[in-house]
């Protein structure tokens, strides 16, 4: 697609002034009206509160068609990176939107391993926090801090030193997660291990003790490795969006990539797994029944959602909902485990889609209403869920930073408003008011 030979214009009356503006056409027959020329021509401005019909970008990385419930990672279906992929090589995919060749993924490989450590003082910066505090926040600062250890890491480097940038953040990424864990235990932090796979490697930091031996579960592994994929990007939702927004002032990576992870923890975005699972745990105790639950999510002034229902973009099924499903159902019956919890989602899912409400609203499962059931079953606490979204989410925003960062047509990100308040008035001195 190109911003400069638009096919087709829409035309725009505003008083006694036409104006044409061009319209641009994605790759997909996606049509965006280019309103860049818009308060030049007219003084007027668009209006669009949550940007729900504002492009912010020209992007190669993702595709989503949320009325079909299609979703491709550089045109690749998500049904068949699940299925055939692995975390890292899409990875790779979504920084270069192409798939490596097997001597570019070995080599890839190699490097994440390289920098999976973190600097002994960024271990002491865990101690700093209090144990009870939130993972999200603690890997937030710690992402954040990662500036100061790399201080020479800038907005404007060479391609290479981008790349090395990247390649860090992918690797110390788990073991950052993993210290926020074994910091709220108390239990002393395991060195990454080279040998093993990404997954692996993740499922040894957290659970492993320098007191015995530990086998990561390859069953657990691979699982975690689809959840992996299955969150890697989703183009410019409010985290990615973030993420692009800080780097547009020219944030380097590490700044950028730490708002994103603030961005992602609240429940309306990636901390609605938790808030699931503490819903889900609420009617399982008795606090009230599904059917109870799902009425004061359907009364407005109760303040409550069903959580991990509906989404901005898909009107239908979300497919990595689906995958989550089937993979949920799965994982326990290898793991020969039942799980409640799994049983009153379904419920819930049955009752909200033969329901009125959610039909005329176009509500379905969206990714994390299943997540959590299959974190449960591989051991991973309530409150690291959402870190483990942002441990999937890091090559998307990676790969959206990059790309932002050679758009010849990125400007730093600074929306306009529509001022309501109080016209000019005089000041009046504290003693006359
Ligand atoms: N439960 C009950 N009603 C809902 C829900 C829900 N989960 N989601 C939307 N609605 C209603 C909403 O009240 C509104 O009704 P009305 O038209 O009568 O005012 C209508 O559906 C449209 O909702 P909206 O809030 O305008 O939709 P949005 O696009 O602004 O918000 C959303 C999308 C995901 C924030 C919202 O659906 C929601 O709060 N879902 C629950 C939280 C959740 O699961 N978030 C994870 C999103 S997917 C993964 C990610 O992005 O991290």
């Amino acid at each position: 697609m190109s911003s400069e030979t638009p096919s087709k214009t829409a035309k725009l009356t505003i008083g006694d002034t036409t104006i044409e503006l061009p319209v641009l056409e994605g790759s997909e027959g996606e049509i965006a009206i280019d309103i860049r020329n818009l308060r030049n021509q007219t003084g007027a401005i668009t209006y669009d509160p949550g940007f729900g019909n504002t492009g912010s970008c020209l992007s190669n990385i993702t595709y989503l068609d949320g009325e079909k419930g299609i979703l491709r990672y550089a045109g690749y279906p998500i049904e068949q990176l699940a299925e055939q992929s692995n975390f890292l090589e899409v990875s790779w995919l979504l920084i270069h939107q192409s798939l490596p060749t097997k001597q570019e993924l070995a080599e890839f490989h190699r490097e994440i391993t390289y920098h999976t450590m973190v600097h002994e003082d960024l271990k002491r910066f865990f101690g700093s926090m209090p144990k009870t505090g939130h993972p999200m926040a603690i890997c937030a600062a710690t992402v954040g801090a990662l500036s100061t250890f790399y201080q020479d890491v800038k907005y404007d480097d060479p391609e290479d030193q981008r790349w090395e940038a990247a390649v860090r953040l992918l690797a110390k990424m788990p073991t950052i997660a993993a210290y926020s864990y074994k910091h709220s235990k108390g239990q002393p932090f395991m060195y990454p291990q080279n040998d093993l796979s990404y997954p692996e490697n993740i499922m040894h930091l957290m659970f492993a003790t320098p007191c015995e031996p530990y086998e990561p579960d390859p069953v657990i592994a691979r699982a975690l490795d689809l959840l992996l994929i299955l969150h890697a990007d989703h183009e410019q939702n409010c985290s990615t969006s973030t993420v692009r927004t800080v780097g547009s002032s020219q944030a380097n990576l590490f700044a950028s990539v730490s708002a994103g992870i603030s961005a992602l923890w609240g429940p309306l975005h990636g901390g609605a797994n938790q808030k699931v699972i503490e819903m889900l745990i609420s009617i399982r105790d008795g606090d009230r029944s599904a059917k109870d639950f799902m009425n004061l999510a359907k009364d407005k002034s109760s303040g409550v959602r069903l959580m991990g229902f509906g989404h901005r973009v898909y009107k239908n099924y979300d497919p990595r909902a689906r995958i989550l499903k089937k993979s949920c159902d799965e994982v326990l019956a290898r793991m020969g485990t039942k799980n409640p919890l799994l049983e009153i989602a379904k419920e819930l899912e049955e009752i909200a889609l033969n329901d009125e409400y959610f039909i005329e609203r176009k509500l379905y499962p969206n990714v994390d209403f299943y997540s959590g059931i299959i974190y449960q079953a591989l051991g991973i606490p309530i409150d690291m869920f959402t870190v483990f979204f942002a441990l999937g989410r890091m090559p998307g925003w990676i790969a959206q930073w990059l790309e932002f960062h050679r758009d010849a047509d990125a400007r730093i990100m600074r929306p306009r408003q529509v001022y309501t308040g109080e016209r000019e008035r005089n000041y009046v001195p504290v003693d006359k008011r």
